[in-house]
């Protein structure tokens, strides 16, 4: 029963046991069928359908005869049981009916560009996203996703967390994007960044006191759009203090499994399983490996070091490179035209090639594979490919030969295709974590260290010393969740000594004075009583992406940008007017650099 609103009922709450009473419901007419003289309306709501009777004798007919698909209105009826044989048991309300006496329109609609039913493509119904959002399985994804954070504010209430606002007008806060930048009227040629992450506002939070913080907080980024990366997404942001790695850990795997238990009825291993992240590219090529898929990269650069082939010998000499084999169980059955199609998805990753052998009879060592590599191998390595990977009839093997990258991204992404494709997904969810992450990556163009995770991590180092002695030996203590292939939350403990942050900002090639300029507050605060803290961010929407088994996170996400970061309902980014410019003393330059007329 609602109260206060122009229905008595929701149209998909009407069941059994109203029959009798007297309701009113209001809706879209979802279908209008014309029986002889009887009209038929679905009436919906976001509850659901009712079907809705209007007799010719009754004063409702005549609204029932003009109304069309998507008019609003609202009818008052009676309901009773619908005749035999014409139950339907799809709907909530499918056993009655109302018989109207009265129907009011209240609005008209014009042809909708696209029907509920249809397959509408992404763009039409991007476009008109309020008319994509009346069909049921967006409403129920967006009703899903408010029972995710009413269920995660719970949590993190009863756990002690406070929900605190961090301003979205601010300064640089890297998390490895570009900024999105909003120019100042009061300050001309000056601008605020959109936060990427709340960042620096919760350890500034921690240095304040507040102990335990949590926000639902909107991030920007510019970056490369994918399916699970919008340029504006939400995060449930976390921060701590007085906790160690562990601690954090298990609360917020403690927190997913209550969420999980709670929506979806699905009990999470305890403890969360947790592997390093040297493990993880090991085995997977990889740091978010989908443990659904039963296939794992295996190591043969030792035995390829002295073959004939060059391809495979130049990168098992190399520290730098990589060569790892990819076995696919009964593979063997892959045909020539499948092999060529996943040497051509590889190449997008980079590799050369996709070196394969086919297994026959491994008891027949040499003579039972088939490969036209197979001739560039000594007995010695043929043997000690059949042992360590333990080859059966029937297996295909695939090789990557490269860069350690290269092969890692090639064979990571293949590892998944083909278990897609060959249908060895296991259902259900393999959530771990993954820890001891490298601190610093060495971008070889800029020629510069870069922080994996961002510049605030703390290092597993005992002093600014020995981290600036090999910033690339140094892990960090940074951990993220993973589940099912998506990296679904990240976080670390952070530093909290001004000795070792500016190290950090050293190390990735700040000067003291950039270090000041766009950090000073940071340090500044560190010299002021900061406890040791620690955090991580979930995202909101890969986490609802999966519990509602969307494929993209678009789809869970009311108003989304496309993969250009433009919104198609609003048509935004937008331009401005003259004035608006001027006032913030910015003049545009065409495209080609010059400026516009
Ligand atoms: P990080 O950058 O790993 O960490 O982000 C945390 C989580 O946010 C999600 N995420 C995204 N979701 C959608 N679209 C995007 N463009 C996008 N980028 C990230 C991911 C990711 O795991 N401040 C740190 C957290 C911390 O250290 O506490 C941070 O933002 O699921
Ligand atoms: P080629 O000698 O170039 O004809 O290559 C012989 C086989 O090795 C083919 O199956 C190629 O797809 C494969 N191959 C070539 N380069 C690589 C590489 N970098 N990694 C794995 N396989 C490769």
């Amino acid at each position: 029963m609602t109260t206060h609103s122009m229905r008595s009922h929701y149209c998909g709450q009407v069941n059994a046991s109203h029959v009798g009473q007297a309701v009113t419901v209001a809706g879209w007419v979802h279908r209008r069928r014309d029986h002889g003289g009887v009209i038929f309306l679905d009436l919906r709501d976001r509850e659901g359908l009712l079907q809705v009777v209007a007799n010719p004798s009754s004063p409702a007919f005549a609204e029932a005869e003009r109304v069309r698909s998507e008019y609003v209105l609202v009818a008052t009826g009676t309901v009773r049981p619908r005749p035999a044989g014409t139950v339907n048991p799809k709907l909530a309300s499918g056993e009655v009916e109302l018989v109207a006496s009265s129907l009011t329109v209240l609005n008209a609609s014009e042809t909708p560009p696209f029907h509920h039913d249809e397959d509408a493509s992404e763009d039409l119904r991007l476009r008109w996203r309020f008319l994509d959002l009346r069909r049921e399985e967006m409403m129920q994804r967006l009703r899903l996703r408010h029972c995710v954070t009413q269920t995660l504010r719970e949590f993190l209430d009863k756990a002690g967390f406070v929900d605190i606002e961090t301003p979205m007008l601010t300064r640089t806060t890297p998390e490895g994007a570009r900024d999105y930048i909003v120019p100042s009227r009061t300050h001309p040629g000056k601008f605020f960044a959109l936060p990427q992450s709340p960042q620096l506002f919760k350890q500034l939070l921690m240095m304040s006191g507040l102990d335990r913080y949590y926000q639902i907080a909107r991030c920007f980024r510019d970056e490369d759009l994918r399916a699970d990366r919008q340029p504006e997404f939400t995060q449930l942001d976390i921060e701590t203090s007085f906790m160690s790695e562990d601690d954090i850990c298990n609360v917020m795997e403690a927190l997913i499994r209550d969420l999980f238990r709670k929506i979806l009825d699905v009990d999470l291993p305890d403890p969360l399983p947790r592997m390093t992240w040297a493990e993880a590219v090991e085995r997977f090529g990889i740091d978010r490996p989908d443990l659904r898929i039963p296939l794992e990269l295996v190591e043969v650069a030792d035995l390829m070091r002295g073959v004939e082939f060059k391809v495979f010998a130049d990168p098992a000499a190399d520290p730098d490179g990589r060569v790892a084999a990819l076995k696919v169980p009964g593979g063997g059955t892959l045909s020539r035209k499948e092999i060529d199609d996943y040497t051509a998805f590889v190449a997008r990753y980079g590799a050369k090639g996709l070196a394969y052998i086919k297994v026959n009879d491994p008891a027949k060592g040499r003579d039972g594979l088939q490969s036209p590599i197979l001739k560039f191998m000594p007995d010695a390595t043929v043997a000690g490919l059949i042992s360590r990977l333990s080859l059966a009839a029937g297996d295909l093997v695939f090789f990557g030969a490269d860069k350690r990258r290269v092969v890692n991204d090639s064979l990571a992404a293949l590892r998944v295709k083909v278990g897609h494709d060959r249908g060895l997904v296991a259902e259900g969810w393999r959530p771990l974590w993954v820890v001891d992450f490298p601190g610093f990556e060495w971008d070889p163009q800029e020629k510069r260290w870069a922080a994996l995770h961002h510049p605030f991590t703390a290092p597993k180092v005992a002093s600014p010393e020995e981290l600036e002695a090999d910033p690339g030996k140094a892990l960090s203590r940074a951990y993220d969740m993973v589940l099912n292939g998506t990296e679904i939350g990240g976080g670390s403990i952070r530093i909290h000594t001004e000795a070792m942050q500016s190290a950090v900002f050293r190390v990735l090639g700040l000067s003291p004075e950039e270090a000041e300029s766009k950090f000073g507050f940071l340090l500044r605060a560190m010299r002021y009583g900061c406890p040791p803290h620690g955090g991580l961010a979930f995202g909101l929407d890969r986490l609802v992406m999966l519990m509602s088994g969307a494929q993209s996170i678009r789809d869970v996400i009311a108003f989304p940008k496309t993969q250009s970061a433009s919104c198609l309902m609003t048509d935004a980014p937008g331009e401005v007017s003259a004035q608006q410019l001027k006032e913030t003393g910015i003049r545009i330059r065409s495209a080609e650099g010059k400026p516009a007329a």
